[in-house]
């Protein structure tokens, strides 16, 4: 390792083989800019956070006039305006896009300061009410495939693999159920009943990304099975944990996956596009129940967790501009027109032999690349990434799987260029496996 190398080390990153950093100055809507002035494409979002466009003039104003006003300050025992107007307008988009559906209304925020966190403050919540209730359970179910973050307990309750084998002695036990892949539906909600009758009642919550897993390459199932899923689980007093840091804020189509289930979630868990991507929190909302099992005349009682950073008022700030751009755009026309154009790019790339599967949902585009080693694995995946970034776009391949996944400003004529770049990065793929063969 020569001593020249940056003391920086990055996340996900292998940086023996890795080249370089990229190094970007400056971002503009859809686009990156790197020191020398290069454009590239966002194809990701930016690990999928950014909503609206980078630097939206918006929530830069917001957060520009916060800083100035208040920075930080603890958020036990004291507020600010930003965390209190947030949180009214959070829960009012919330109630407006579930208020057909049967559940408990969700009316209480509580904040962190990633996905993670969002997703283990619902998992504590979750134990933590059945044991003040006086009946301790013991047993979380999730489903194979997923993730919910790099905390012990987030690893946990995802897929166990090469991101978290050499840790598996220090994750506690969670049970999953078989991805329900079309066609498969009646088989998991087989399952299920057969491990509710066993475990049912020992369960406390059963957490799932819906209707999309991400990490998982972006593997797409109905809200049909997840609503007969949540339902089995409702009959055992079963809370639902809906991960929706990737899918809430319109990934999928709509505002929350969880919409296309029908379900309200006892705990929804928010993050990523939060903030329009601009700062980082986690928001974990939940109903009067969970509240009420932690207010207590004694302190023992009360909900044990706290993250320095909760609810930072210029997160908040960003996060309010945010929501109030979903009050005065039309976003999800947006994804809908992104939609289209996936579908209509899904059609041509459905036609190469050298792809196994193509998923379009709402602004997500996924294909599966043909490859000896499928998995995250798969060494196609740095091909793919490093002829991208040649030719100035990002996309970041899970193994197999390339996505695209963008901010929601995005031009068509931007998402033609990935399209078209990523058709040559397939090309050029193909024509080195027959130079190589030959
Ligand atoms: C569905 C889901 N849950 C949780 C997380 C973890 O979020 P964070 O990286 O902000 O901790 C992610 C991150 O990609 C995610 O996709």
């Amino acid at each position: 390792m020569s001593n020249r190398v940056s003391p920086v080390w990055h996340p996900m990153t292998q940086h023996k083989v890795f080249g370089p950093a990229v190094h970007i100055e400056r971002a503009e809507g859809a686009y990156l800019y790197q020191r020398n002035g290069k454009k590239i494409i966002d194809g990701i979002s930016s690990w999928w956070v950014n909503t609206h466009g980078h630097c939206h003039p918006k929530i830069v104003a917001a957060v520009q006039e916060q800083v100035g006003k208040l920075e930080q300050v603890i958020f036990a025992g004291f507020t600010h305006e930003p965390a209190e107007k947030l949180t009214r307008k959070l829960l009012s988009a919330v109630k407006s896009r579930f208020h057909r559906m049967q559940g408990k209304r969700i009316e209480f925020a509580f904040y962190s300061d990633s996905g993670s966190t969002a997703i283990e403050v619902a998992m504590k919540m979750a134990a933590g009410y059945f044991a003040q209730n006086g009946d301790p359970r013991t047993k979380i179910l999730a489903l194979e495939g997923g993730y919910h973050g790099d905390t012990f307990g987030t690893m946990s309750a995802g897929a166990r693999g090469v991101f978290n084998q050499m840790y598996a002695p220090f994750l506690f036990d969670v049970a999953h159920l078989p991805f329900p892949h079309e066609g498969k539906e009646e088989q998991v909600l087989a399952k299920l009943d057969a491990w509710l009758k066993k475990h049912g009642e020992e369960c406390a919550a059963f957490i799932f990304e819906p209707i999309v897993q991400g990490a998982a390459g972006m593997q797409v199932y109905s809200g049909d099975v997840l609503s007969k899923m949540a339902a089995k689980c409702r009959e055992y007093g079963i809370l639902l944990i809906a991960d929706e840091v990737m899918t809430g804020f319109g990934r999928t189509g709509t505002m929350f996956a969880s919409e296309q289930a029908n379900i309200i979630p006892d705990f929804l868990c928010l993050s990523k596009g939060l903030t329009g991507g601009f700062l980082p929190m986690g928001a974990t909302l939940t109903h009067r129940d969970i509240y009420k099992a932690f207010y207590h005349d004694e302190k023992s009682k009360q909900f044990f967790h706290s993250t320095s950073f909760t609810a930072n008022p210029m997160a908040c700030a960003a996060a309010l501009a945010s929501l109030e751009i979903w009050e005065e755009e039309d976003v999800l026309a947006d994804v809908a027109r992104i939609e289209g154009e996936h579908l209509k790019a899904a059609a041509w790339y459905m036609a190469r032999p050298d792809v196994l599967d193509v998923r379009v949902k709402g602004g997500i585009f996924a294909v599966d690349v043909r490859d000896d080693v499928s998995g995250y694995l798969s060494s196609i995946a740095t091909d793919i990434y490093d002829f991208m970034l040649e030719n100035g776009v990002l996309l970041r391949p899970i193994g197999n799987t390339v996505y695209i996944l963008p901010p929601y400003c995005i031009k068509n004529k931007d998402l033609e260029i990935i399209y078209e770049t990523l058709w040559r990065s397939l090309d050029s793929l193909r024509n080195e496996g027959v130079q190589q063969a030959a």
